[in-house]
């Protein structure tokens, strides 16, 4: 019996130990490698932006170091060097990345050498380059300009920038707080402000992302941008406020800053806000790389509904400056909520802004679930295809549940001061100021007793949704909306709890008035150059 109970002690014992073991072991790994990936990130921060890639170069790639052939290794998002993982350190010695600040007057072109594209043609004698197997040849990495390894002498030494110059901000019109010359990595934090500089019809640009919704995507997208950019322009705005950013704007009141963000109609939302609360002199002008699962906004502005796939920064660098300056009415939604608990009247308050729509009802409510099993189960929405499968999904469940019914009976809805009466039997309303709706459906259309929709008239369009068969038929093109009118003011009254959107962010709300208005127009971005 003791001994029975002493080998089952025993064996638990060897099992317990051989667990912590084991974690132990996983742990120490673990650890190691954070610490190598932080190891590797000092050093980013120091002098280049270094990102590991795998074996998925598609021509013969040589480590600027050692010369010798690369597989695996890192390459400078902002320079372009490649690296064996143990040629990083020599790096640092032997080559100056793209600095963010310069106190020189003149910039001259700063080689790198080899490794260049393969269609590479050299800007003096316009013969082919980089085709040979060795480290040969040199690119800008400013102006992007290629040369000859003896063709170099012919050209001059100052960079002008090459292509994009317009929306470049070059090194000597930054100020840095520490007075630091060497300001490389993510210091934007440390940007005071913008200096005027001679370039003609000078749009500096600014590249916004933010890493904490968007990803390896974002990630990827921003670091092609660096290749172009100075990486003072390229900003992930998980780790600095847009407004802080928006400061430098403020420094050169009358130079018209271009923004182009990437991201969902959220991140545009945001940022428009932002511009709205900081920027005094002339608002920059906003365009969008789409990368959410709507992109309403980025859809009639003629930026693409978010392909998946790589994104070439040079063509859209090119479409940036021809984009046109366009006027987009914005406007403040302000909720206003009257509620009594324990007998104590209470009454709170929202405001938000919307350059989408905001509906209440049964659209609404097809967004609302659909976030709250996104909350529930992230991994199963990680693809933005896998999203409109799900959007499809409880549309159609919401078919069966009529949450929002007789709307008409608990909604009050008041145009420019009037009152609408004799409402049918609805489960939706929705108040619309661009064209383009759940995703890309023009919802509004255009005929002869249609009144026209624009983005920049000071009206919105007001309709209802019967039901959420309804929804699904618009969406393919069966059914009109019900079209109540246009108005340059909207306020409704909810007797009761509803499912609510404003710019597909869903909230719940009720009862409460809401009073939609003309806030003021944004400067935005719409790509001219469609091919
Ligand atoms: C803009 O200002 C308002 C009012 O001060 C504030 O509530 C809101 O959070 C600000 N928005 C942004 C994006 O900074
Ligand atoms: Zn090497
Ligand atoms: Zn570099
Ligand atoms: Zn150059
Ligand atoms: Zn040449």
């Amino acid at each position: 019996m003791r001994v029975q109970v002493l080998t089952e002690n025993i064996w638990s014992i060897t099992l317990f130990c051989s667990f912590v073991t084991g974690f132990i072991i996983i742990a120490s790994c673990v650890t190691k490698r954070r610490r190598r990936y932080f190891r590797h990130h000092r050093l980013v921060d120091d002098v280049h932006h270094l990102w590991p890639f795998d074996e998925y170069l598609i021509q013969p790639t040589l480590c600027n170091v050692c010369s010798s052939t690369l597989l695996t290794g890192f390459q400078c998002s902002s320079c372009g060097i490649y690296l064996h993982e143990r040629c990083i350190r020599p790096a640092r010695r032997l080559f100056h990345c793209k600095h963010m600040t310069s106190e020189q007057e003149q910039i001259q072109h700063q080689w790198t050498r080899g490794n260049l594209p393969l269609d590479s043609e050299c800007i003096i004698c316009r013969r082919s380059c980089g085709a040979e197997p060795r480290l040969c040849d040199y690119r800008c990495i400013w102006c992007q300009r290629i040369v000859h390894d003896s063709c170099m002498r012919a050209l001059p030494i100052e960079c002008d920038f090459g292509e994009y110059r317009r929306l470049i901000i070059p090194p000597n019109a930054v100020v840095s707080r520490t007075g630091n010359k060497k300001l490389v990595g993510y210091a934007h934090s440390v940007v005071e402000r913008i200096l005027p500089c001679g370039i003609d019809d000078w749009c500096p640009l600014l590249v916004i992302g933010n890493r904490k919704s968007g990803g390896a995507n974002t990630d990827l997208v921003l670091n092609s941008f660096r290749t172009y950019l100075n990486s003072v322009q390229v900003i992930d705005i998980s780790t600095i406020s847009p407004s802080s950013i928006l400061e430098w704007c403020n420094s050169l009141p009358d130079i018209g800053f271009y923004i182009l963000v990437c991201g969902g109609d959220g991140t545009v939302n945001w940022i428009l806000e932002s511009i709205e609360n900081t920027t005094s002199g002339i608002k920059p002008a906003v365009g969008i790389l789409p990368m959410g699962t709507g992109n309403d906004l980025a859809r009639i502005l003629q930026w693409g509904y978010g392909e998946d796939s790589a994104v070439d920064v040079s063509t859209y660098l090119k479409k940036l400056m021809t984009a046109k300056v366009v006027a987009l009415d914005r406007w403040s939604v302000d909720i206003c909520a009257n509620a009594r608990h324990f007998g104590v009247a209470t009454a709170s308050a929202r405001h938000m802004r919307m350059s989408n729509y905001f509906s209440v009802g049964c659209d609404a409510l097809v967004t609302l679930n659909f976030h709250r099993r996104r909350d529930k189960i992230p991994e199963f929405f990680a693809s933005r295809f896998v999203n409109k499968l799900h959007y499809f999904h409880y549309g159609t469940v919401d078919t069966f549940l009529k949450e929002c019914k007789d709307l008409q009976n608990n909604v009050i809805l008041e145009m420019d001061g009037r009152i609408v009466e004799n409402l049918p039997a609805l489960e939706g309303i929705c108040i619309l100021n661009i064209p383009s709706w759940g995703a890309g459906v023009r919802v509004w259309g255009a005929g002869e007793n249609i009144p026209v929709q624009q983005i920049d008239d000071g009206f919105v369009e007001v309709f209802g949704i019967y039901s959420s068969f309804h929804i699904a038929q618009m969406q393919v093109g069966l059914a009109d909306p019900f079209r109540i009118g246009q108005a340059r003011r909207v306020k409704l009254t909810l007797k009761r709890r509803f499912p609510c959107q404003c710019d597909g962010e869903p909230f719940e709300e009720g009862p409460c008035v809401v009073d939609i208005e003309h806030f003021s127009q944004a400067r935005m971005l719409m790509n001219i150059d469609i091919k």
